[in-house]
C-alpha cells in the first residue's frame, strides 16, 4: 500500500482534528487518490500533557526529528504565532518538504517572504485552513475564479466574534460569557484578543486581498476596528431599526485603488449575511464574469479546519507527484506594482450614532447643529426613554451617506458638549 508520511507540528484544536480525520478517513482518501496519508510524527511543546491518543512514540519536542526524517514529505504547521512557527516553515522548505499551514498571522505579515522561499525551493505551500475554516475559499480564488477580475470580497471571517455577537443577542448573555464559550469550543486564538480586536479578520482579509488582487498586501494596510465596544444595547437598537451587527471584512478594488478594512457593521435584516450565525463564516465575492457568489460554512473549530488542512494534504501529494510549477504566482507576479490603498477618511458610509446625553430641551438641536455644519444629514432619530435620576439617555441616530472624515470631526465637537456625558458610539452601515 502506497503511503505518504506527514509530520504534524502542533496537536491542539487543529492538529488533533487533522489526526482524527486521517484516522477515520485516510482509507477513503486512499480509495480516491491511490495514496494513503499517514501521520508519522507530531511536534508538541509539552510531552507530559495528557493526550487523547496513547501512542506516545508519535510525539516529540524536537523539530529536527521531523525535519530530518527523509520519510516525511509533508509538514503541517499547526502551532500558531510567529516564532518558532515561521522558522520551522522556512527550514521545512529548505529540507525539501511540502508545507501546509493554518497560520494566517504569518501569511499576513511575512507572506511574501514565505512564498519566495516556497518558490525558490519549488515546494508546495497550502493555506486553505488559514481563512474561513472549512470553507474552500483559497481554492475558489486560486482555481474556480481564476478567469475573473475580483471586484470585491465581503466576509464574516472570524468565528469567535460571530459566535459572541450571535449569543449576546439571541441568548441575552454577556460578552464575557459568550467569549468563554467560544474559547471552550476551540474557536478562539491562543490569544483571543486577536479575535476580539479584529486582527484575526484583518490577517485573513489581507491574505484574500493578496490572492484576489495579485499583490502582497501587508496586514498593516488594513483599517481595523474590533467588537470590544459593542454593547448589547447597540445590538438591540440596531435590531429595532431593522439591522444586525456583524464584524465584517471588506476588500474592494475600484479605479486601481484598494479599500481594505475590518469593522463592526450594521447589515440590513434582509441581507443574506445576517443569517450567518454562531461560528459560521461567509464570503460574498464579486467577479467581473461570475457576478456575485456566496460561500458559507463553519469558519472555526476542530473538524472544519481539519477538513481544510486535509484538502491541502491531497493537493500537496498531487503537487509532489507531478512536481508542477505552482499555477498561480501569488503574490509574486505583480509584486513590483504599486498599490494605492484608499484612505479610510475618504470612504463614505451611512452611520449609526448612539449619543449619551442629558435629557433636557435643546440637546438634540445642539447635536444636529454640529452634524449640519459638517454636511451630515440625519435619516432617522429616536430618544430611548426618559432620564429618571442622574445620568443620561441614549439618543440613536442613523445618517445618510457621508465621508468618514466629516464624522470624525463632528463627533469630536459633539463629545465636547456639556450635555453629552460619554463618547458617542459610532458604527457604519452596509450600503
Ligand atoms: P492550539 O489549540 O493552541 O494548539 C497549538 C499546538 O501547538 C499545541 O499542541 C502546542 O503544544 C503546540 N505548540 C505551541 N507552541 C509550540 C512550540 N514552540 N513548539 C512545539 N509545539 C508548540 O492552537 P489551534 O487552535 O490548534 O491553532 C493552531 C493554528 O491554526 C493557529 O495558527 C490558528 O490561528 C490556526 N487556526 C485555528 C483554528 C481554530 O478554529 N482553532 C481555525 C483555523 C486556523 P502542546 O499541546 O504541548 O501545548
Ligand atoms: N480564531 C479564529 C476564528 C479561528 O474564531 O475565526 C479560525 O481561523
Amino acid at each position: 500500500m502506497e503511503e505518504v508520511k506527514i509530520g504534524l507540528l502542533g496537536f491542539g484544536t487543529v492538529g488533533s482534528g487533522v489526526y482524527e480525520l486521517l484516522q477515520k478517513n485516510a482509507d477513503l482518501i486512499k480509495e480516491r487518490i491511490g495514496i494513503k496519508p499517514v501521520v508519522k510524527k507530531i511536534l508538541v511543546k509539552d510531552l507530559k500533557k495528557e493526550r487523547k491518543i496513547n501512542n506516545s512514540k508519535l510525539f516529540t519536542t524536537n523539530i529536527e526529528d521531523i525535519l530530518n526524517d527523509p520519510e516525511i514529505s509533508i509538514i503541517c504547521e499547526l502551532i500558531g504565532g510567529i516564532q518558532p512557527a515561521k522558522d520551522f516553515i522556512i527550514k521545512a522548505f529548505k529540507k525539501g518538504k511540502e508545507v501546509i499551514t493554518a497560520n494566517k498571522a504569518i501569511l499576513a505579515q511575512y507572506g511574501d517572504e514565505v512564498w519566495k522561499e516556497a518558490y525558490k525551493n519549488k515546494r508546495f505551500l497550502g493555506f486553505e485552513a488559514a481563512v474561513g475554516g472549512g470553507i474552500p475559499i483559497i481554492k475558489t480564488l486560486k482555481e474556480a475564479l481564476i478567469g475573473n477580475k475580483i471586484q470585491s470580497i465581503i466576509g464574516i471571517i472570524n468565528g469567535t466574534t460571530n459566535y459572541i455577537l450571535t449569543k449576546m443577542l439571541e441568548d441575552n448573555i454577556s460578552f464575557e460569557e459568550a467569549l468563554k464559550e467560544a474559547k471552550k469550543k476551540g474557536y478562539a486564538e491562543a490569544d483571543p484578543t486577536l479575535d476580539i480586536n479584529g486582527m484575526d479578520s484583518a490577517h485573513k482579509i489581507s491574505i484574500l486581498a493578496s490572492l484576489a488582487f495579485g499583490v502582497f498586501i501587508h496586514v498593516s494596510k488594513v483599517y481595523i476596528e474590533g467588537i470590544e465596544d459593542i454593547d448589547l444595547m447597540d445590538l438591540k437598537f440596531a435590531k429595532d431599526f431593522g439591522y444586525v451587527i456583524k464584524l465584517l471584512a471588506f476588500a474592494k478594488k475600484k479605479n486601481n485603488q484598494i479599500e481594505i478594512r475590518v469593522h463592526p457593521t450594521l447589515i440590513p435584516e434582509n441581507h443574506v449575511l445576517t443569517s450567518v450565525r454562531l461560528n459560521y463564516n461567509a464570503l460574498y465575492i464579486t467577479g467581473d464574469f461570475v457576478g456575485d457568489i456566496l460561500l458559507y460554512g463553519l469558519g472555526a473549530g476542530k473538524e472544519p479546519t481539519a477538513s481544510a488542512v486535509v484538502s491541502d494534504i491531497v493537493s500537496a501529494i498531487e503537487y509532489s507527484y507531478f512536481r508542477k510549477e505552482p499555477f498561480i504566482k501569488y503574490p509574486l507576479t505583480e509584486r513590483k506594482k504599486i498599490i494605492k490603498i484608499k484612505p479610510m477618511e475618504e470612504v463614505e458610509f451611512q452611520y449609526y450614532f448612539r449619543f449619551s446625553a442629558i435629557d433636557k430641551p435643546g440637546v438634540l438641536s445642539k447635536i444636529s447643529g454640529i452634524l449640519g455644519n459638517y454636511n451630515i444629514s440625519i435619516a432617522s432619530v429616536v430618544q430611548i426613554g426618559r432620564q429618571k435620576q442622574k445620568g443620561s439617555v441614549p439618543i440613536v441616530m442613523l445618517t445618510h451617506e457621508t465621508k468618514e472624515k466629516n464624522v470624525i470631526k463632528a463627533l469630536k465637537e459633539i463629545d465636547k458638549l456639556d450635555v453629552v456625558t460619554s463618547p458617542t458610539k459610532r458604527l457604519r452601515i452596509m450600503e
